[in-house]
């Protein structure tokens, strides 16, 4: 049995924040690279990272850090990325006290949003149930098997996982908010390298023009940005000609050209600029030059795929619904519907 050795010491050079981003880390990401459409880029996307790296500064830092630093060396006799509980280990490869530990250690990086997690037999049950938005999106998109893939506010990484699972070349990922980040390094730790990496970048950090990937995951993301047809136009730039986009948002029930703007919150949450309906989403894809946009999946969210959970104990999706009528946002808004939409790149 594999027991936990000793914490690793922080190998973190001065001015860098992960021990992570480390000189192995760069050839691993140039390597994998090579030969995809990336490989120009991926010098500007490791400079990009460093200099924005340096300049962070996040009260929570430290604590990242240790919890990074302190993760215990595990030898994982397997690992499972085609399956909805992302599996690293199985409960043999540790005892209770290194999974105590681990437990410990994780619990230092909540909330952990985007999940679900096995890790030596614990699992990381998260807010949302990750794997129930996968099972929407995976039979409409293109098979993944040999893809060059984004994904676009890829959170802890977990899709990006999924999308190795299903066979792609290579996934990226990148995700501005650095809690989550830190996770996927946690995570990354544990699971080991696969063909997949995420950057702390945000979208409007890429390149316009690199027209390199076949697949470009936005979920999540579009509703949080204040332009949201700059976005569509930066995923256009980003696609490879005939690459496929796949986006999944917040929708309304509506037809052509009905909007939601929310006055204040929606949901509680501060950031949602606009809710538009499919029609009107298809329309403004087919505007930018994309083809055969469609609606391939319509599901109302329920206080089943996102909830409150031991490894996210804040307030949730229950909360955030008017108690006498869950069609309703607590602001009274229509509650959350979410959509995906898939179009191809001109
Ligand atoms: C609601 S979460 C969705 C996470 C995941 N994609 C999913 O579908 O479950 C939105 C994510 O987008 C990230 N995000 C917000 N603005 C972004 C931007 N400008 N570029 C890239 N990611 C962004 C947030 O940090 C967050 O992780």
């Amino acid at each position: 049995m594999n027991q936990i050795l000793q914490s690793k010491p922080d190998e973190a050079k001065p001015g860098s924040l992960w021990r992570c981003q480390d000189e192995a880390e760069r050839i691993r990401f140039y390597q994998a690279a090579t030969d995809t459409l990336l490989a120009p880029w991926t010098e500007f996307l490791w400079h990009t990272v460093q200099a924005k790296l340096a300049e962070v500064k996040h009260g929570n830092l430290p604590l990242w850090r240790q919890t990074i630093a302190a993760l215990p060396e595990l030898v994982l006799s397997s690992s499972d990325l085609d399956t909805g509980v992302l599996r690293a280990g199985l409960p043999e490869d540790c005892d209770d006290a290194a999974r105590q530990q681990l437990y410990r250690l994780l619990q230092q990086l909540h909330p952990w949003r985007k999940g679900p997690f096995e890790i030596c037999g614990m699992t990381i049950d998260a807010e949302w149930r990750s794997d129930w938005k996968w099972k929407r999106v995976q039979p409409h998109i293109k098979p993944l098997a040999g893809r060059l893939t984004l994904d676009i506010g890829c959170g802890n990484g977990y899709y990006c996982w999924r999308t190795v699972g299903a066979g792609a070349k290579f996934a990226l990922g990148i995700e501005p908010y650095l809690l989550s980040y830190t996770q996927y390094l946690a995570l990354r730790q544990l699971f080991g390298q696969h063909l997949m990496t995420v950057l702390p970048l945000a979208a409007e950090e890429l390149p316009d023009t690199m027209r390199a990937f076949d697949t470009v995951f936005s979920m999540g993301v579009l509703y949080h940005l204040p332009n949201p047809l700059a976005h569509l136009e930066k995923i256009r730039g980003l696609l490879r000609p005939g690459g496929e986009l796949v986006l999944e948002t917040l929708v309304i029930d509506g037809g052509a050209g009905d909007i939601l703007v929310p006055e204040g919150r929606y949901a509680k949450m501060r950031n949602v600029h606009q809710i538009p309906s499919c029609r009107c989403l298809e329309e403004q894809l087919t505007k930018l030059g994309f083809s055969h946009a469609r609606t391939v999946d319509f599901t109302r969210t329920t206080v089943k795929e996102q909830r409150s959970t031991d490894w996210m104990r804040w307030h949730s999706l229950q909360d955030y619904l008017d108690p006498n009528n869950p069609q309703l946002t607590c602001e009274g808004y229509p509650a959350p519907i979410r959509a995906v939409i898939v179009a191809e790149a001109p």
